[in-house]
């Protein structure tokens, strides 16, 4: 017999606030539902067909108590906004030295990626007690990862990346639903985040690369230099290559200047665009030459190189 939990077990960093501000909520508006409707049954007692009670209406307003209770309200109101919408904001900026991992949904599996190479199938491994960032993209259609213990889900979509950060904060195994419906077997596309002590990471991190028959871990920024090669693209960006293309190194996470005078953020969405559709946005000062790549890289090796990408620094060339 299941027991019965008001809420799922809290077990990320922000799991406790999210519960605070849905309990706050539900309460506050419970009790106001409650004097609605409690009035609602004493008037209909006191005022029935063949009571005595006074039926005058009242011809005065009192203006300061109409006003009074409007800015009240108004004030509850936007406490509960700020309260919500400060958690909302710290959900969606994930702390700068989170960990990457990436994951393709497609009908209907997860395929996780960590960055030294080591591949999961519906089940991730993480640490507890370290920022994890999700950088998710989808082989078909709009899936959602959604981790109840987390209170986390964000929607996964085909063509663009979508992200989302946790930070386990006890260890154990938890459940990941799909929770966008994505065809026949949506209901049974589920996984399991299993939460271990950092200990217990590093050592199966260490079974994980031993594994025999498992790739030798390539980590994703090496597999991603070979593809740089492969495809051509060192020939362009590379060092004192002939044609004049955009300097990679460092590139990741500046903003980056446009020929349409508008700049942008050189993040991991901007460097797929810019892989896949080079035209959509040309780097000020260059010329639109470059090919596109759409259809001849794979949601996982285009990981790759953008995490190759990533890993250039600044005068590492
Ligand atoms: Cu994938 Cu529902």
């Amino acid at each position: 017999m299941p027991e019965f939990r008001l809420f799922p077990i809290s077990a990320s960093s922000f799991s406790d606030e999210v519960d605070l501000v849905t309990l706050a909520l539900t309460i506050f508006s419970g009790v106001i539902c409650l004097i609605v409707f409690g009035l609602v049954v004493i008037f209909s007692f006191l005022y029935r067909r063949g009571s005595k009670s006074p039926r005058s209406v009242p011809t005065a307003t009192n203006v300061g108590y109409e006003i009074s209770w409007i800015i009240l309200l108004t004030l509850i109101g936007l406490g509960f906004f700020t309260w919500a919408g400060v958690i909302y904001v710290r959900m969606h900026q994930p702390p700068p030295n989170s960990a990457d991992i990436f994951v393709v949904a497609k009908q209907w599996m997860w395929k996780f990626q960590h960055a030294n190479g080591t591949r999961e199938l519906n089940e991730l491994h993480v640490p507890a007690g370290t920022s994890i960032r999700l950088v998710m993209s989808s082989q078909d259609v709009i899936h959602s990862f959604f981790v109840p213990e987390f209170r986390l889900k964000q929607d996964v979509l085909p063509g663009r990346y979508t992200y989302a950060w946790f930070e386990a904060s006890k260890t154990g195994v938890y459940s990941l639903f799909c929770a966008e419906y994505c065809g026949n077997e949506h209901s049974r596309m589920l996984g399991r985040i299993i939460v271990m002590s950092p200990e217990g990471f590093r050592s199966w991190q260490g079974s994980m690369a031993g594994l025999p028959g498992a790739q030798t871990t390539a980590n994703m920024a090496d597999r991603g230099r070979e593809l740089f090669t492969r495809l051509g693209c060192v020939s362009c960006h590379g060092t004192g290559s002939a044609v004049q293309a955009p300097d990679l190194a460092g590139i990741y996470g500046k903003r980056v200047a446009l020929s349409n005078g508008t700049q942008v953020t050189a993040d991991e969405g901007y460097l797929r665009e810019s892989i896949l559709n080079p035209r959509a946005k040309i780097v000020m000062g260059y010329a639109p030459i470059m090919p596109s790549y759409q259809g001849q890289i794979s949601d996982e090796d285009l990981l790759a190189l953008i995490s190759y990408i990533k890993s250039l620094k600044e005068g590492s060339r």
